[in-house]
């Protein structure tokens, strides 16, 4: 008898399983002797920051993927790498990084939306809404592209000033108005709301003034429903440690986020290997601290130069800070189990009915003359071969761009019809497209029609 298609699919499902758990469960082979594997069994990520040119190096590729199972781009996904030119976007290189994750089972950090430093130079020209409406769109398109792929994005980064101040950096998107990161916030979460958004900053190492400013804007966002998952302490460290280190990550975990070490590197002035064992240990001591990232692989791939920073030489060696890193993760035997780093697979599309209605939904992220309206359409019972929505922009409003769907029109009544690859649903079935617009998009009530 030739087996039947559904017995065919349940045997290629099972086969899937098995490979799956093959992948998941490898670490158990080399448990304790390597950074990813001792993490893991604390349940914690651990990452290195990488420049995918590098991946051609042999003896970097072979330390990163032995070693780490989480990455982060060092600069390649930064502002001025993914739209050198105002909306002209590239991915190369965090798109490499995020291939090369996904063959390595590393989960990948997403470094960052937004920022005063690597801007490219046309942002650095603008100021007040154009600015701001450049950098929400930036937030949108790179957060959008990279949707699903990414374990935490670090949304914001370094805006608060050093010293005293517990105050804001002045800059460009400062200047654009104190609401900037609660509306970078919002407008990522609307284009990839499975991405845990961070704020992220250095000399936040203890409680101090600047700790302190944005322990403050947390817990403001939290209590104002902004959308704020994690807080990234940066810790590039010096001779010494702050001795409330860990009390620090605790009253921002108490706060209601996760925290994690995000680029991490030690100066070998002081005493390098016992400060990497310190940092270690405060974040499996703080139940919402969930991974550790390394500022790089070997010390002469460091932004620290001589400084000898980082935890293997470069030959390729493990440092006494690893074997003290090594050893902080696993005293204490296992706790946790291992979290699920493997990206989550491709959604599928079964094939839709022929024929079917459909309904559209909005969600608004809004501020001070501007929104992202993201819509959600759902097929009807008959599923959909296309979808048009409409509706009417209030006045004075007009669309600037649009992803996942074409617009016919910019003000008044707007039509945004499917793009070839989200027009077929099956019934039930959702899709979600956005939208940015100037002036205001409240009261926007959609229409859908099926194909
Ligand atoms: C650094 C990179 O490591 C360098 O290659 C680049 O020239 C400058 O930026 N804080 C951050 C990181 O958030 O993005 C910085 O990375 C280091 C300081």
């Amino acid at each position: 008898m030739r087996p039947t298609r559904a017995l065919l699919s349940t045997g290629l499902l099972a086969g899937a399983l098995v490979a799956g758990m093959a992948v998941a469960l490898a670490p158990a082979a080399d448990a304790g002797t390597t950074l990813r594997a001792a993490a893991a069994e604390k349940g914690r990520y651990f990452g290195a920051a990488v420049a995918t040119g590098k991946l051609s190096d042999s003896t970097y590729s072979t330390v990163l993927n032995r070693e780490f199972n989480s990455v982060v781009a060092e600069n390649e996904m930064k502002w001025d790498a993914t739209e050198p030119q105002q909306g002209r976007f590239t991915y190369t290189g965090g798109d490499r990084l995020v291939s090369h994750a996904r063959a390595n089972g590393m989960s990948v950090r997403g470094h960052t939306l937004l920022w005063h430093a690597q801007q490219p130079s046309w942002a650095q020209g603008l100021s007040g809404s154009a600015l701001r409406s450049a950098a929400i769109n930036h937030v949108t398109q790179v957060a959008t592209h990279f949707r699903g792929q990414i374990y935490a994005w670090d949304v914001v980064n370094e805006a608060f000033a050093d010293g005293g101040s517990g105050g804001r950096r002045d800059s460009n998107l400062q200047r654009t108005g104190n609401d900037w990161i609660e509306a970078a916030f919002r407008a990522a979460r609307a284009a990839d709301p499975g991405a845990k958004l961070c704020y992220n900053d250095y000399n936040t190492d203890g409680i101090n003034a600047k700790s302190t400013g944005i322990y403050n804007m947390v817990r403001d966002f939290k209590a104002r429903g902004v959308p704020i998952d994690c807080v990234g302490f940066q810790s590039h460290l010096g001779t010494t440690i702050p001795g409330d280190y860990q009390a620090n990550l605790q009253r921002f975990a108490d706060l209601g986020v996760d925290v994690q070490i995000t680029e991490l590197d030690v100066t070998t002035g002081g005493n390098q290997a016992n400060i990497y064992g310190t940092v270690t240990r405060a974040c499996l001591a703080v139940s919402r601290c969930t991974g550790i990232t390394v500022w790089g692989v070997r010390d002469c791939d460091s932004w620290r130069g001589s400084d000898n920073a980082l935890l293997f030489d470069c030959a390729g060696n493990k440092k006494a800070a690893y074997t003290s890193v090594l050893n902080a993760l696993n005293a204490g035997g296992t706790t946790t189990p291992p979290p699920n780093t493997t990206a989550p697979p491709p959604t599928t599309t079964s094939p839709p009915p022929s024929q079917g209605g459909c309904s559209a939904s909005v969600s608004l992220n809004a501020w001070t003359g501007g929104f992202v309206a993201t819509v959600r359409v759902t097929a009807g019972s008959g599923g959909t071969l296309g979808w048009a929505v409409t509706m009417t922009l209030p006045g004075g409003a007009s669309v600037t761009n649009t992803w996942s769907a074409t617009a016919s029109g910019s003000t008044g009544t707007v039509r945004f019809t499917n793009v070839d690859y989200n027009g077929q649903l099956g019934a039930g079935q959702s899709t979600e497209f956005g939208f940015q617009g100037n002036g205001s998009g409240s009261g926007l009530t959609p229409s859908c029609a099926a194909a």
